[in-house]
C-alpha cells in the first residue's frame, strides 16, 4: 500500500503552489460581481479532477455557480465515499484589516493566509490531494469509489445543490459522506462533529415616512425609521440573553445528560477562551448554561448590520424614512427554519408600532442536524486520525451551519463531519489562515480514510 507520508513529503512544494493558485481566485458567492470568479474556481477544480483521472467530471446546475461533480467508480466491489465541500468563500472585507491581500495567499509562520484558506478551499484541497495520493499520484487504481460534490453556493444558501440533489437523489447513494469543513477541537485534538446548528437569516425593513425629512423642521414630530428599528430590535432579546420570540424555545431539544457530562470533561478554560478566542471583557448569553450549551445546543440571535440614514463623513441632519437590519437566528435540534421564520415574522409584527410599516424577508436558511456516529465510517475516520495524529477523534458539536447536511445522508450514507482547521483560523474574518502542517496531515488522514473505507465491508 502506498506510503502517504512519503508521498506528501515528496510532493509538498508542488501541492503548495497548486493550493495558492486555487486560493487566489476570489470565488465570493454572495456578491453577483464575483460570479465569474466562482465559475473560474469551478473550472480550476474540474481541470484538477480530470488530471486526477476521474472518469466523469461535470459542472452541474448553473453556469456561474455550478456544483463540481467528479466520480471514480472503477472499484466495482468496493464501497463509495461521497466527498462534500465548497469552493465559494465569504466576502473579504474589511480589506484594510488584512496583513496581506486576501486573494494573494501568503505564508507566515507555517500558516497560509487567504480568504477561503480554511473555509473551505484549503480543506477541499486536502481531500482532493488525498485521492490523488492514494492513486499513487499517477491516476493508478483507486482503493475505493468516490463521488465529489463540491458546490459554489454554501455561503449563500446552497440553492443550486439543493435542486440538483432533489432531481438526482442517486448522487447520494454511497457508504459515507466525508465533510471536511470544520476545525479540530484544539491543536492536536481532532474532532468529529455530531451536531451543527441551523440558521434563519433575515432582513427586517422599517418604513416610517414617505421620504427623508430635515431634522430641524420636523424633528420632534416625524417618526424616525432608524429609531423605530433599533427599538424593535431591542425588544427581541432580554439583557439576560433570552430571545424574546414567542414559541422559539418550544421545540428545542436539550442535549442528554450523558452528552453534557462529556462536554464537561473536555479541557476548557473559560477565561482563556474569552480573552484569546473571543477577545471580550465578558461573555454574554443565557445565564445558567455553560459556554458549550450556549454555542452548541441553544438558539442564538444576532444583529449583523444596520443600514439607513446618513453614515458618510461629516454631518447631515436628516430623519431617515427607511432602515434595514440584517439579523439571524441559529437553530438547534428540533427547530425548523420554516417554523422559526414564522415565529420571527410574528414577533416583529407584534413589536412594531402603528406608525411604521415592516417587512421581514428570509435571505437564507439551514435546518440543524444531529448525526448518529455509531457506524463503521466513524471508527475508520477515528483510526485514520489515530494513525496520523496520534489521537483519535473527540465527539463535539459546532455552532456553525452547513445548509445541505440534512439532505446529504438521504441516500443512506453516514455523514462524517471531520475537518482539519484549527480554532484560531478566523474563518469569515480578516487574516483567515490554514496551518500548512494541518493540510499535510489532512492529506494523509483523508488518504488513509479512503484506503480504510475501500477495505471495509
Ligand atoms: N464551514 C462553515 C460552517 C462551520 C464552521 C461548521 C465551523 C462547523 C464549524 C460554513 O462555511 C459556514 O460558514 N456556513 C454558514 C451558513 C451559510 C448559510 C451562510 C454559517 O454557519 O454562517
Ligand atoms: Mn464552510
Ligand atoms: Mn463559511
Amino acid at each position: 500500500m502506498l506510503d502517504l507520508k512519503a508521498y506528501v513529503v515528496a510532493e509538498q512544494s508542488r501541492m503548495l503552489d497548486e493550493l495558492k493558485e486555487f486560493l487566489s481566485i476570489p470565488s465570493v458567492s454572495t456578491t453577483p460581481e464575483r460570479a465569474h470568479d466562482c465559475q473560474r474556481a469551478a473550472q480550476w477544480l474540474r481541470n484538477h479532477f480530470q488530471h486526477l483521472g476521474c472518469e466523469q467530471v461535470e459542472l452541474l446546475g448553473s453556469e456561474t455557480h455550478p456544483v463540481v461533480y467528479a466520480e471514480s467508480q472503477s472499484a466495482p466491489d468496493r464501497p463509495t465515499v461521497i466527498v462534500y465541500g465548497h469552493y465559494d468563500v465569504q466576502p473579504a472585507d474589511p480589506l484594510d484589516l488584512w496583513e496581506s491581500p486576501p486573494f494573494e495567499p501568503t505564508e507566515r509562520n507555517g500558516n497560509l493566509y487567504a480568504r477561503g484558506a480554511t473555509d473551505d478551499k484549503g480543506q477541499v484541497f486536502a481531500v482532493v490531494k488525498a485521492f490523488e495520493a492514494v492513486r499513487g499520484g499517477n491516476g493508478g487504481p483507486p482503493p475505493v469509489n468516490v463521488r465529489f460534490l463540491i458546490e459554489g453556493q454554501e455561503e449563500s444558501g446552497s440553492g443550486v445543490l439543493f435542486q440538483l440533489l432533489d432531481e438526482r437523489p442517486e448522487l447520494l447513494r454511497g457508504d459515507a459522506v466525508l465533510i471536511a469543513d470544520m476545525p479540530y477541537y484544539a491543536p492536536g485534538w481532532p474532532a468529529v462533529e455530531v451536531g451543527l446548528r441551523g440558521l434563519c437569516y433575515a432582513e427586517i425593513t422599517v418604513r416610517t415616512l414617505e421620504g427623508d425629512l430635515h431634522s430641524g423642521l420636523y424633528g420632534g414630530v416625524a417618526p424616525n425609521a432608524l429609531e423605530t428599528l433599533v427599538q424593535l430590535l431591542a425588544k427581541l432579546k432580554s439583557p439576560d440573553g433570552r430571545i424574546r420570540i414567542p414559541g422559539l424555545y418550544d421545540a428545542v431539544e436539550p442535549p442528554s445528560q450523558e452528552e453534557v457530562d462529556a462536554w464537561n470533561e473536555l479541557p476548557f478554560d473559560e477565561d482563556e477562551f474569552r480573552e484569546r478566542e473571543v477577545g471580550a471583557k465578558a461573555l454574554t448569553g443565557l445565564t445558567g448554561h455553560s459556554v458549550f450549551e450556549r454555542v452548541w445546543a441553544l438558539p442564538s440571535f444576532e444583529i449583523h448590520g444596520i443600514v439607513g440614514g446618513f453614515t458618510d463623513t461629516g454631518a447631515k441632519t436628516v430623519i431617515p424614512a427607511v432602515a434595514t437590519a440584517k439579523v439571524s437566528l441559529r437553530l438547534v435540534p428540533n427547530q425548523r427554519v420554516k417554523a422559526v421564520e414564522e415565529q420571527l415574522q410574528h414577533a416583529v409584527r407584534t413589536a412594531v408600532p402603528p406608525h411604521a410599516e415592516v417587512t421581514v424577508r428570509l435571505l437564507n436558511g439551514a435546518d440543524p442536524v444531529l448525526v448518529d456516529v455509531s457506524s463503521k465510517p466513524f471508527s475508520l475516520i477515528d483510526q485514520a486520525f489515530r494513525e496520523v495524529e496520534g489521537r483519535g477523534v473527540v465527539p463535539i458539536r459546532s455552532g456553525g451551519s452547513i445548509p445541505v447536511v440534512p439532505v446529504l445522508g438521504k441516500g443512506g450514507a453516514a455523514v462524517v463531519l471531520a475537518g482539519i482547521g484549527l480554532p484560531d483560523d478566523r474563518l469569515h474574518a480578516p487574516n483567515e489562515k490554514i496551518n500548512l502542517n494541518q493540510v499535510w496531515k489532512g492529506v494523509r488522514v483523508f488518504g488513509r480514510f479512503l484506503q480504510l473505507m475501500g477495505e471495509a465491508q
